[in-house]
C-alpha cells in the first residue's frame, strides 16, 4: 500500500492500493471493472493551504508534490510546466462592459505558455510520465486527436519510455511531425478518433501494453486539478465562471475533483459555472445538452447524446465525435448552473486575428473556440454582472502552423513604389471588431 495515496473506485468504493496494482489490473477496479477511480490522499489536507499560498518550486509537480500520486521526487519528469499565469483580459472585460456588465472581470489562463509543448496537455503528460517512470513502465500507447499525442511524446521521450500514438486521419501534420521528431511511433488511422481509440485499445490488449486511460485517467485528472490551486494563488477572487473548449472534458472533471478535495479548507465560496464550448462542426455534447434541456432533463437524460461519425472540423484537436464522457460531464455542468454551447467555426480566424492585433498573443484554434464561446455566452446572457470569468487558453498558434498561415490578412502585392501607401494600423481595428458587433447587445 502506498503511504501517501490510494485509488478509490467511483462506482463501488473499492480501494486499489497503488499504481502498481492499478496497472496490473489493466487500470480498472479489481472488483467491478470500472475505469474511473479517484486518487485519495492519506494525509490531511490542511497543509495544502500553505503550499498554495507559499510557492515553493518551479513546476506543478514540485510545488504540489505532496498532493500528487507520486512517491519519490527523483521520478519527477518536468520542464517547469503548470506554473503559468492568469492574466487580465482587458479586451473582453471591456466588451462585457459594453454589454452592460459594469462589474464583470475576464481573465485568461495561459496554457500556451507551458514549457513542454505549449498546451493544456503538458501537465497531464508530465504527471503520467513521472508515474510511469516510478512504476518501471517501458512502453505505453495513447489515442489522441493531437495535443495529448504531442505532449505524451515529449514527456515520455524525456523519461526514456517508448510510446505508440494512434491519431485520426485528419489530425494536424504539425502534431505528427512533433511526435515523430521525438522518435516516438505514430499510427495514423484510416478513420476518426473513435476508430483510433478502438485500434489503440486492440494494440494495448494484443501486446499487453498500458494505454492512457482517457479523460478519467487518474494521472491526467490529478495533474489538471492543480489548475484550481494555481487560481487560488494568483487570483484575488476565485472564478465564478470557467470557460473551456470541450473535447472529452478532463478539464471540468479535474476542477470538480480539486474543489471536492479541498472543500474542508473553505477557500472557495462559490462553485464556478462551467461554460463549455464545442466547435460547431463537432458538437455532439452541445446537441445532447440542448435536447435534454428542451425536455426538462428527464430521467436518464445524461445517457442520451448523438454520435458524429468522422466529424469534419477546422479544429481537429477537439474532434471527439463520440463523447463517451457525456454522462460524467453533462451532470457536472448542470450541477454548476452552466451550459454547453457551440461556436461557429467559420469565425475562428477572425477571433485569432483580433486577439493578436489587440494583445499580441497568438492563440491556437482550440483557444479561439473558448474565446468565441465567451462572446456567445455574452449574447445569450449567460454572464452576469459581478462575474469573474476565467477562460482557458488551451494552446498557442505554435500547435497549428497551417492555421497560422491562414491568419495572414494584411498583405498587398506590389510592383513598384507607386503601389505602396503610408500605413496606420488604427485603420485595421474597426474592421476586426465589426465582425463581432452581433455579439454585443
Ligand atoms: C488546446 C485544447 N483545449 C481544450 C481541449 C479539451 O480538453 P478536455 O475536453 O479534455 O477538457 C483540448 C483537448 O484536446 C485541447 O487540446
Ligand atoms: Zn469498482
Amino acid at each position: 500500500m502506498s503511504k501517501k495515496f490510494h485509488l478509490k473506485c467511483t462506482k463501488c468504493n473499492y480501494i486499489t492500493p497503488d499504481f502498481q496494482t492499478w496497472f496490473s489490473n489493466n487500470q480498472k477496479c479489481p472488483k467491478c471493472g470500472s475505469n474511473y477511480s479517484k486518487v485519495k490522499y492519506n494525509d490531511d489536507i490542511d497543509e495544502l493551504k500553505n503550499v498554495i499560498y507559499v510557492k515553493t518550486g518551479n513546476s506543478f509537480l514540485d510545488i504540489y508534490f505532496d498532493y500528487l500520486p507520486l512517491e519519490k521526487r527523483e521520478n519527477i519528469v518536468s520542464v517547469g510546466e503548470g506554473t503559468i499565469p492568469v492574466e487580465n483580459c482587458n479586451i473582453l472585460t471591456n466588451l462585457a462592459e459594453k454589454s452592460g456588465l459594469k462589474n464583470c472581470k475576464v481573465f485568461v489562463y495561459r496554457n500556451d505558455l507551458n514549457q513542454g509543448t505549449g498546451t493544456f496537455k503538458d501537465v497531464a503528460a508530465a504527471m503520467a510520465a513521472s508515474i510511469l517512470k516510478e512504476n518501471g513502465i517501458k512502453e505505453y500507447c495513447v489515442a489522441s486527436t493531437g495535443n495529448i499525442a504531442t505532449a505524451f511524446a515529449f514527456y515520455l521521450a524525456k523519461a526514456g519510455i517508448s510510446l505508440s500514438v494512434f491519431i485520426p486521419q485528419d489530425a494536424l501534420m504539425a502534431n505528427e511531425a512533433e511526435v515523430s521528431a521525438y522518435g516516438q511511433r505514430i499510427f495514423r488511422v484510416n478513420g476518426d478518433y473513435a476508430k483510433a481509440k478502438k485500434i489503440a485499445a486492440e494494440y494495448s490488449a494484443k501486446y499487453n501494453i498500458l494505454m492512457s486511460g482517457g479523460n478519467v485517467d487518474p494521472a491526467r485528472v490529478e495533474a489538471k486539478k492543480t489548475m484550481v490551486f494555481e487560481w487560488l494563488r494568483q487570483m484575488e477572487q476565485f472564478p465564478t465562471v470557467y470557460v473551456q473548449a470541450l473535447s472529452g472534458g478532463t478539464g471540468p472533471i479535474a476542477i470538480d475533483k480539486a474543489i471536492d478535495d479541498i472543500k474542508e479548507l473553505n477557500l472557495i465560496q462559490q462553485y464556478p459555472r462551467y461554460i463549455l464550448v464545442q466547435p460547431s462542426n463537432c458538437d455532439p455534447m452541445t446537441k445532447g445538452w440542448n435536447i435534454a434541456k428542451e425536455n426538462g432533463f428527464p430521467d436518464g437524460w445524461e445517457t442520451k447524446y448523438p454520435i458524429i461519425d468522422n466529424p469534419v472540423t477546422n479544429v481537429p484537436t477537439l474532434a471527439t465525435g463520440n463523447p463517451a464522457t457525456f454522462p460524467i460531464i453533462a451532470p457536472l455542468v448542470k450541477k454548476s448552473g452552466g451550459e454547453i454551447i457551440s461556436f461557429n467555426e467559420d469565425e475562428i480566424l477572425d477571433i485569432a486575428r483580433l486577439v493578436a492585433y489587440e494583445t499580441t498573443v497568438r492563440v491556437g484554434p482550440a483557444s479561439t473556440i473558448a474565446l468565441g464561446g465567451f462572446l456567445v455566452a455574452l449574447k445569450q446572457k449567460l454572464i452576469k454582472d459581478n462575474d469573474v470569468v476565467l477562460i482557458n487558453i488551451g494552446e498557442g498558434v505554435r500547435r497549428a502552423p497551417k492555421f497560422k498561415e491562414d491568419l495572414i490578412y494584411t498583405t498587398k502585392l506590389v510592383n513598384s513604389i507607386d503601389d505602396c501607401q503610408e500605413f496606420n494600423r488604427e485603420e485595421i481595428r474597426n474592421n476586426l471588431w465589426r465582425k463581432f458587433d452581433k455579439y454585443i447587445s
